[in-house]
C-alpha cells in the first residue's frame, strides 16, 4: 500500500464508503475494516479481505442513539439506558433487526449489534456518512486485532483503498458485546465495559449461557505465531519457563525488553496482573512484537477476572488455545 492510502482524511475516507469501498478506521478499542452498511457488494468485500465465514455477523457503527434506532426494530428501555451510561463507546447492543438491514451484515439473523464509537477520527466520519458502517477487526480472521494503522496496513496491506490514521487504540479490546434481545439482558463478549457497570445501570445482568451466542467467538480466536500460555501469578510463570527452557536454554526476556532489538528470544514473559488497564492497551501490539522478534514461547500472567481484566482473560484464552 503506498503513503498517499494511509492519512488522516476524514472526507477522503468519507468518499471511499459512499463509492462502495473498504477503509481502515480506528475506534477506541481496535481498528475496523469499514464498510457502507446498505452497500451488500461492499459488505461482501470486507469478509473476503478477512477471509471471515458469512455467517459471522458484522457491527454496525453509528454516530448517535438516533442513528441506532433507524437499525433496530424495538430499541428497549435497557438498551436506551446502556446507551446513555455508555455511548459513545466500547459497548455494542444485539437488538432485533430493521426491516432495511441486510442479511450480509447480520449473517442471515434477525437480530443485528450497533455500536458508538466514540474515537474522535470515526465519529466524524459516521457524522459526515450520516449512515452506518459495518466493520469488523481488521486483521486476517483468527488472527491478532490491529490497535494501530500499521497493524492494517502489515496484515491488509493493498486489499484496502484507504486506512484512516487516528493513531495507537486507547483501549486495546475489543467491545462490550451485551445482548437485549433477552431478559435480562447477557453478556456475550466482555470488553472495554465491565459486566459490574452494566449490572449498576440496569440492576441484574447475566452471563451468556450455553454454546456462544454471538458467532465467530470461536474457542481459538486472535492467535500470534508465537505459543502462548497462561498462568495465575509470577511464580508461576518461573515455573512454566524452567519447564520450557530447561537449564541449558535461553534465558527468558521481561516485558519492557520487548521493543528493544536483541537477539531472537524463544520465551518471554508478559505480565498481565499489575496494570490491567495499562496491558490492555497494548496487548495486542504486544503479541504482534514477539511474532516479529521470533519469540516461540510466551507466557501470560492473567489478571484477576474482574474489570478489563475480564476481557483480558477472555481474548488470552482463546489466544492460548492450540488443537
Ligand atoms: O470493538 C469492537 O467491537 C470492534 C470495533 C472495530 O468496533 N469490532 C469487532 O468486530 O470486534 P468483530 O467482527 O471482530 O466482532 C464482532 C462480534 C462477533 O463475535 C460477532 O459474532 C458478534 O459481534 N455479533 C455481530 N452481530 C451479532 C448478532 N446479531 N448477534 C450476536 N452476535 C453478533
Ligand atoms: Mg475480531
Amino acid at each position: 500500500m503506498s503513503s498517499q492510502q494511509v492519512g488522516t482524511d476524514v472526507s477522503r475516507a468519507v468518499l471511499v464508503l459512499r463509492a462502495g469501498g473498504v477503509v481502515g478506521l480506528p475506534t477506541e478499542t481496535v481498528y475496523g475494516l469499514g464498510a457502507d452498511a446498505t452497500n451488500p457488494e461492499a459488505v461482501e468485500r470486507v469478509f473476503r479481505i478477512k477471509g471471515r465465514p458469512a455467517n459471522h455477523p458484522l457491527i454496525v457503527h453509528v454516530a448517535d442513539v438516533d442513528h441506532a434506532r433507524q437499525w433496530s426494530k424495538n430499541w428497549t428501555a435497557e438498551a436506551e439506558l446502556l446507551a446513555e451510561a455508555f455511548w459513545p463507546g466500547p459497548l455494542t447492543l444485539i437488538l432485533e433487526r430493521a426491516p432495511h438491514v441486510i442479511d450480509q451484515v447480520t449473517g442471515g439473523r434477525d437480530t443485528v449489534a450497533i455500536r458508538c464509537p466514540s474515537h474522535p477520527l470515526m465519529h466524524r466520519v459516521l457524522v459526515e456518512l450520516a449512515g452506518g458502517i459495518a466493520a469488523p477487526s481488521a486483521n486476517r480472521f483468527g488472527k491478532v486485532s490491529p490497535t494501530t494503522a500499521q497493524h492494517v496496513v502489515e496484515d491488509l496491506g493493498l486489499d484496502v483503498d484507504y486506512v484512516l490514521d487516528g493513531g495507537p487504540c486507547d483501549i486495546g479490546v475489543e467491545s462490550t458485546i451485551v445482548d437485549c434481545t433477552c431478559e435480562p439482558p447477557q453478556v456475550l463478549r466482555p470488553g472495554g465495559i465491565s459486566e459490574a457497570q452494566i449490572a449498576e445501570v440496569l440492576g441484574h445482568v447475566a452471563h451468556a449461557s450455553g454454546p456462544s451466542r454471538a458467532p465467530g467467538m470461536l474457542v481459538s480466536h486472535y492467535a500470534p505465531n508465537c505459543r502462548v500460555h497462561t498462568v495465575e501469578s509470577r511464580q508461576q510463570a518461573e515455573d512454566e519457563i524452567a519447564a520450557l527452557t530447561g537449564p541449558t536454554a535461553d534465558q527468558p526476556t521481561h516485558d519492557d525488553s520487548v521493543r528493544a532489538d536483541v537477539q531472537p528470544m524463544s520465551v518471554m514473559i508478559l505480565d498481565a496482573s499489575v496494570d490491567p488497564d495499562g496491558f490492555a492497551s497494548t496487548m495486542y501490539a504486544q503479541l504482534r512484537d514477539c511474532d516479529r522478534k521470533g519469540v516461540r514461547d510466551v507466557i501470560v500472567v492473567l489478571p484477576p477476572d474482574i474489570g478489563i481484566g475480564s476481557a483480558i482473560r477472555d481474548r488470552i484464552l482463546k489466544a492460548s488455545f492450540r488443537q
